[in-house]
């Protein structure tokens, strides 16, 4: 008889879900991970409140190159259902904007509460515990071990994507994958700042710390939130959101006056108040040190009646319709999650289990699954988590 009916490599946010439902179903279970403490991610999700789910949860805020792939899991366990968790543990929490929920106190309640379910279900957790090969047998699988060998019935890789690898992160959910023949999606950071190409750094550079709400758009997705500047380049939650679909070589648009007709009220502005500097005149929506650095200087110091038609145009262009091609992006030191990963068309959407190799489930965020900014991660992950739970 198999040590394990089902051992999970990886304590993180999927890991720990699954861990704690198969517990409960009656499964021997035995959550194992290399890291020193389980749910480092969850700690320092959402800056220490951890941004747990969002009121609104729908297939169009993942990306993934089988777009369908996550419609079952969330439609399965939703948000209601681990807000209605997080309510039976009364952990304080609140809603941000755009429906995103987050704790009042500490990132630490959700994984208190996590690691409670998996108390509740006799979970064995062993951390400090690395795996040095998996095989398949006939009974199942075997684990080499730092500390011996292992056996189960069923196995799931829930060692989550790359960014942040001083948090635990490895390619471990990846090289199991191509071990057994999976395809595995080329892994990039997502949720990530971008970084600027030399002559736009130094020209953007003294702008860092400022934050404007902008409209950012890449090929035909947008998103409307706040753009910073920092010493290194772009960042806020617009840049991160735009990164999941920024590949290397595009530009991104910005339309920093999202809320005004600009070419219609200079318009306005130029027959009400045809003295009027341009610059004086665009300081009513925009700090004035983005103005100088967007705007050619000589069309700043004009005034408003002295502006032809081309030159509204140019104005119009560099504030509403501004291209930038970032460099790069900071990698997986600073990124929230790893785009790619493993290929869901290999995986089946109601169990996790890959479909050419009984017994192997993948959950969480190895899969080729990334969210959007505001929650959607962490509940792929319980919903993932949740579904595998069923049935291991
Ligand atoms: P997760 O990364 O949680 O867990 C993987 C586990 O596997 C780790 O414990 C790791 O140590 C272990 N492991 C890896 N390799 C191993 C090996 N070889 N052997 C043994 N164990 C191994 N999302 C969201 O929805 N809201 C938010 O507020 C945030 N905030 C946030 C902040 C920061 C700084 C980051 C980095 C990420 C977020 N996220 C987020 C993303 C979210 O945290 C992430 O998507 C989930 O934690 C993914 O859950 P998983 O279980 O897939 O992996």
């Amino acid at each position: 008889m198999a040590d394990y009916d089902v051992i999970i490599i990886g304590s993180g946010a999927s890991g720990l879900m699954c861990a704690a439902e198969a517990g409960q179903r009656g499964r021997r279970v035995l959550l194992l991970d290399h890291a020193r403490k389980p749910g480092n991610k969850i700690r320092m999700s959402g800056g220490g409140r951890c941004n747990f789910t969002n009121y609104t949860v729908e297939a169009e805020n993942y990306l993934s190159h089988n777009p369908h792939f996550v419609k079952s899991a969330l439609s399965r366990y939703t948000q209601w259902d681990f807000l209605a968790l997080v309510q039976r543990y009364a952990i304080p929490y609140h809603e941000r904007d755009h429906g995103q929920l987050f704790c009042d106190d500490s990132a630490k309640a959700i994984l208190d509460m996590l690691l409670a379910e998996c108390e509740r279900g006799g979970v064995e957790l062993r951390l400090k515990c690395a795996v040095d090969s998996v095989a398949r047998g006939d009974d199942g699988f075997t684990l080499k071990t730092e500390t011996g060998e292992l056996s189960c019935q069923s196995l799931v890789i829930a060692t989550g994507g790359l960014s942040i690898p001083t948090a635990g992160a490895t390619p471990f959910g990846y090289r199991v994958a191509e071990q057994f023949g999976i395809r595995v999606w080329p892994p990039c950071a997502g949720l990530v700042p971008l970084t600027l190409q030399p002559e736009e750094k130094a020209r953007f550079a003294p702008l860092s710390g400022i934050a404007v709400d902008a409209v950012i758009s890449c090929d035909d997705q947008s998103f409307r939130e706040n753009i910073l500047f920092t010493h290194r380049g772009l960042s806020g939650p617009a840049i991160l959101q735009i990164s999941n679909y920024w590949q290397p070589g595009e530009a991104l648009v910005i339309n920093w006056l999202p809320d005004v007709v600009l070419e219609d009220e200079l318009g306005t502005l130029k027959g009400e108040q045809p003295k009027q500097h341009l610059k004086t005149a665009l300081a009513r929506w925009l700090p004035q040190r983005l103005v100088a650095t967007l705007v050619d200087r000589a069309l700043l110091d004009s005034p408003l009646g002295s502006l032809g038609q081309a030159q509204i145009d140019a104005v119009v262009k560099s504030l509403q319709h501004f291209a930038i091609k970032p460099g790069g992006t900071e990698g997986y030191r600073t990124a929230e999650v790893t785009r790619g990963g493993v290929d869901c068309d290999a995986i089946s959407s109601k169990s996790f289990e890959a479909r050419a190799v009984p017994g192997l489930y993948f959950i969480g965020e190895v899969l080729d699954v990334t969210g959007w900014l505001g929650g959607y991660n962490l509940q792929w992950a319980w919903s993932s988590g949740w579904c595998a739970g069923q049935v291991v």
